[in-house]
């Protein structure tokens, strides 16, 4: 698959790992909870309604993709694509939250950058989580997932320095 092809592919994954920065909520997924280390369950960055807000704008891209852009998920039914999205988004606020839950339990405070756990995970959540949607109908390579992995780092970089420049978010990562 080409870059564009793969970028459009994994697109519902960016927008539902965007969209909690615009839409975080108060109320944090793990209420307060700590661990018997004293840390947080996952910490105060985690909340409720960034967690659906990611779900519903990554499936609402998905939307909008399988509505407009006919290569998105090119000989895929187009319930499929939802559905595809969907769990996409499930999976990249899954392995957000996975990320979170890891950092913590490595002592880091929230907010604090881990490349992997913030950059790359939720991209490799979201595939597994969609994998029986596209298994067999997308030709999805081992060369295509690691291009895909980097191309997610790069841009998570970039993107947030943008987000911070703009002021939407605190830190540039
Ligand atoms: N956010 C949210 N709910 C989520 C995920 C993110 O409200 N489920 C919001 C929070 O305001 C968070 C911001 O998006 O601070 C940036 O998210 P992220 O960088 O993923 O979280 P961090 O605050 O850096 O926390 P952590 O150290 O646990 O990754
Ligand atoms: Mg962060």
């Amino acid at each position: 698959m080409d870059v564009v092809q793969l970028i459009l592919f994994i697109f519902p994954a960016y927008a539902a790992n965007a969209a909690p920065v615009l839409f975080a909520g108060r109320t944090p997924i793990d209420m307060g909870q700590q661990l018997g280390d004293k840390r947080r369950l996952f910490g105060k960055g985690k909340t409720i309604r960034g967690f659906i807000a990611g779900v519903a704008a990554g499936t609402l891209t998905g939307v909008i993709l399988a509505t407009f852009v006919p290569e998105f998920l090119i000989h895929v039914p187009f319930n499929d694509k939802l559905l595809f999205s969907f769990l996409l988004s499930l999976g990249a606020m899954t392995g957000d939250l996975i990320g979170s839950f890891v950092k913590r339990r490595w002592g880091m405070e929230s907010g604090r950058e881990s490349l992997v756990m913030d950059k790359i995970l939720f991209a490799i959540t979201a595939l597994i989580l969609a994998f029986p949607i596209y298994n067999g109908k997308i030709p999805l390579e081992a060369i295509d997932i690691i291009v895909l992995l980097i191309l997610t780092f790069i841009l998570h970089v970039a993107f947030n320095r943008i987000a911070h420049l703009l002021k939407l978010k605190k830190v540039p990562w």
